[in-house]
């Protein structure tokens, strides 16, 4: 299989992770992959048209995105239970997109400055996106301490994934000072050599 991946990607952390924590990365052949909204670079948009990595190459069928889609196909092939069995199926589901989202509006921001014209950039827009992280870091603290301690699942892998990125490219706004418990979640997940072994560092 070949993996599309930058690593500052919080998405192809996600499946780096996985892979890490299955002991599955000899399965995966990285391909470099950059760009962005308005220069796709070398992203691999004839394998997906959105240009977005994680995209994963499989033997037995289609280019296959976006991260939920490889990692539930993952999962799947190796037998992982990162997805455990409903109805606890359906809070993992929640968390998984609840730090998708954080990383995506993260990457939003950080696009707004680094890729968008300054002429164009509009500080509201961008305020918006880190008052819709900050909702969801305050729902993750309030009402899922609990699940991010039990057994791990993507749930946990996902919300991991999406603080390191904050930490990467927002370390600025202090995530943590309004958000002890999950602070004092993120600094114990961030030691488990999977996150360790993927930690973005350019
Ligand atoms: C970044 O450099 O922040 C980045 C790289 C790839 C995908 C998303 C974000």
């Amino acid at each position: 299989m070949r993996l599309y991946h930058a690593p500052a990607s919080p998405f192809v952390r996600k499946v780096m992770v996985l892979l890490h924590e299955t002991g599955a990365t000899g399965r995966v052949t990285l391909v470099p992959a950059s760009g962005n909204p308005l220069d796709p670079g070398t992203l691999p948009v004839d394998r997906n048209p959105l240009g977005k990595i994680p995209a994963l190459e499989r033997p037995d069928g289609p280019t296959l995105y976006d991260s939920r889609v490889i990692t539930r196909y993952l999962d799947d092939l190796l037998g992982a239970g990162l997805y455990p069995a409903a109805p606890r199926l359906w809070d993992t589901l929640v968390i998984e997109a609840t730090g998708d989202g954080i990383a995506e509006a993260a990457v939003l921001m950080r696009y707004e400055t680094q890729v968008r014209p300054e002429a164009t950039r509009s500080p509201d827009w961008t305020e918006a996106q880190w008052q819709k992280i900050a909702r969801a870091l305050t729902a993750l603290e309030e009402r899922w301490i609990s699940h991010l301690s039990g057994p791990l699942d993507m749930g946990q892998i996902a919300v991991g994934a999406a603080l390191g990125y904050l930490d990467f490219r927002h370390g600025g706004r202090d995530w943590r000072a309004l958000h002890p418990g999950l602070a004092s979640w993120y600094a114990a997940f961030a030691e488990r050599p999977a996150m360790r072994a993927t930690a973005p560092d350019a």
